[in-house]
């Protein structure tokens, strides 16, 4: 005779936590399996009370259970973790590492931090849209927005007004388009709330979002920073002083300076320059006549500039032209590589999300973990 109840337990390994991201069966929310002829029970112990997936995961237990050869009835008894059960969970999603060495020296995941001189140019719009167009080429994503103070990642995700799941001690990110994505944004009331805060709880902040935020093995973390050389730049350079850095500038001459000081601050807290993203270069008319409105050239210029003096020259990896597809999509949170990939934009976009993800870390021996799936 078959065993049903063994069977409707292989089938739910089927069935992923929408949040954690991995079975249920692994996730010990799996209690007891009964099966009386057609009609099978399953305890379900979900990880937090009000957990906002419940619906979903007890609509997959039903579906997997129906699925199985004779199951005509299917109860769920759902119940939650209790704290040992939850605590023992985050501790082996933790696979033995401590909440510090999440991104610490031993970490296999790569991690770019965007910075610019001037304010405007384009950072988060081009950070959001690289991490969709990374995690499209199959790799695991995560961002946090560090620009604590003009938070806007959330919304050009699409994602505003999304809340992180606590379980246990650990705040599970949401994620939007396939980035696990976090920001301060979603801590905070609406989104109109002002942040003022000094650097000591800056600091404070961006280092939870990287211990607390528990990311899993992560190919990439994107780190969208605010302009300038402030008190995050700078926390973020102590924090992961293995990070590279991507420059983002303008093809205006005047602005490669400023631009060329984000860099330096990164070198002298470790970090090495990745290279040299220009944004908002020439539009493409209907004529066929080029808009240059921000000028040319600003891009090899901040590059020419970071490569002074270096061993390996900084590369301007990306020319990303003005588009109103990357604006609009920007604004209604929907990522123009993925709504409108041949968009020109987009296409630039997707084409330093192949090289980023092609390139070495540039430090020997090191793996790098970024083979796309
Ligand atoms: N290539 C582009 N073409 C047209 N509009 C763009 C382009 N890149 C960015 N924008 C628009 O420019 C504005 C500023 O972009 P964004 O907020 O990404 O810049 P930022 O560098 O992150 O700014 P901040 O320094 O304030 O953080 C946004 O309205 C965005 O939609
Ligand atoms: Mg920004």
């Amino acid at each position: 005779m078959i065993d049903v109840a063994a069977a409707v337990r292989r089938a739910l390994d089927r069935v992923i936590d929408p949040e954690i991201r991995k079975p249920i069966t692994e996730l010990d929310m799996v209690g007891d399996v009964r099966a009386d002829a057609g009609s099978v029970t399953v305890d379900l112990r979900l990880t937090i009370v009000g957990c906002p997936a419940a619906t979903s995961i007890e609509r997959d237990v039903r579906e997997a259970a129906l699925s199985v050869d004779g199951v005509e009835q299917v109860r769920v008894d759902v119940s939650v973790m209790t704290r040992e059960q939850r605590e023992a969970l985050t501790e082996r999603l933790r696979g033995g590492r401590s909440r510090a060495q999440q991104f610490g020296p031993d970490s296999l995941t790569r991690v770019i931090a965007v910075t610019s001189g001037k304010g405007g140019v384009g950072k988060s719009t081009l950070t959001a849209n690289l991490a969709v167009a990374l995690a499209e080429r199959g790799l695991a994503v995560g961002l946090v927005d560090a620009d604590v103070f003009g938070f806007s990642i959330p919304a050009i995700l699409g994602i505003a007004g999304e809340k992180p799941t606590q379980v246990g001690d650990m705040i599970l990110p949401p994620v939007a388009h396939g980035v696990k994505t976090i920001s301060i944004g979603m801590f905070v009331d609406d989104a109109s709330t002002a942040v003022a805060w000094r650097g000591p709880m800056l600091h404070r902040t961006i280092q939870q979002f990287l211990t607390d935020v528990f990311f899993g093995d992560l190919d990439v973390l994107l780190l969208d920073l605010p302009p300038g050389t402030g008190d995050v730049a700078i926390s973020v350079g102590q924090l992961l002083p293995q990070a590279e850095v991507l420059v983002v500038t303008t093809p205006q001459q005047a602005a490669a300076e400023v631009a060329e000081r984000s860099g330096v601050v990164a070198r002298q807290t470790g970090q090495r320059v990745v290279g040299v993203v220009e944004n908002m270069a020439g539009l493409t008319l209907p004529d066929g006549s080029v808009m240059e409105l921000f000028g040319t050239g600003g891009g090899t210029e901040v590059a020419r500039r970071l490569s002074a003096g270096q061993q390996e020259p900084v590369e301007l990896l990306a020319s990303v032209p003005l588009s109103t597809g990357l604006r609009s999509g920007g604004d209604a949170g929907a990522p123009v590589v993925l709504g409108a990939p041949e968009d020109p934009a987009a296409r630039a976009i997707a084409a330093l999300a192949d090289r980023l993800a092609a390139r070495g870390r540039g430090l020997a021996g090191r793996s790098l973990g970024l083979s796309p799936r």
